[in-house]
């Protein structure tokens, strides 16, 4: 059997399993991953270049590294759940990194939009899933997505807030970071 015989043969297996999945909802999933892992490779860029020995900003790299492992972690969750419900994964290219690094704080402030990049996405994807009567699809995205998305966001929020304390007022931060704990006698 060919490449395109055997490609055909696995889709037509796929349907046994699958109820109630429109191409839709499988085409939007789709994407999705194709977002998250475009999300992950972003924020693999971002680290190494904290990691640089020019920049060497330690706390910077290591979460912007393990936001890359949670993307690519939410990626894999969807490529799951496509096989789960009968659709076929289709990964696409996934276009180089294009950001200017000149501060910690514009990083984190492009992090913030590409979670709402994703969460719009997501949110999109949950309203396909409700047109099309998809209830377990539905589910899965508020169960495992929604809640997690908004407080990432909330997160990187104040991080950016407290960054530019860190600019303006960088006593005042150590000050409050060192409250941290401590209790009134
Ligand atoms: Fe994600």
């Amino acid at each position: 059997m060919n490449f395109t015989g055997r490609l055909q043969f696995r889709r037509l297996m796929c349907l046994i399993v699958r109820q109630n999945f429109t191409s839709d909802c499988e085409h939007a999933i789709n994407k999705q991953i194709h977002l998250e892992l475009k999300s992950s490779y972003n924020y693999l860029a971002m680290a190494y270049h904290f990691d640089r020995s020019d920049v060497a900003l330690p706390g910077l790299y290591g979460f912007f590294k393990a936001a890359s492992s949670e993307e690519r972690e939410h990626a894999t969750k969807f490529m799951e759940y496509l096989n789960k419900r009968g659709g076929t994964i289709c990964l696409e290219a996934l276009p180089a990194p294009e950001f200017e690094f000149t501060t910690a704080k514009a990083a984190l402030i492009e992090a913030l939009d590409m979670e709402k990049t994703v969460n719009e996405s997501l949110l999109s994807l949950h309203a396909l899933a409700n047109k099309h009567n998809d209830a377990h699809l539905s589910d899965f995205i508020e169960t495992h997505f929604l809640v997690e998305q908004v407080d990432a966001q909330k997160e990187l929020a104040d991080y950016i807030t407290q960054i530019e304390r860190c600019e303006k007022e960088l006593g005042l931060h150590i000050f409050d970071n060192d409250l941290k704990g401590k209790d009134l006698h």
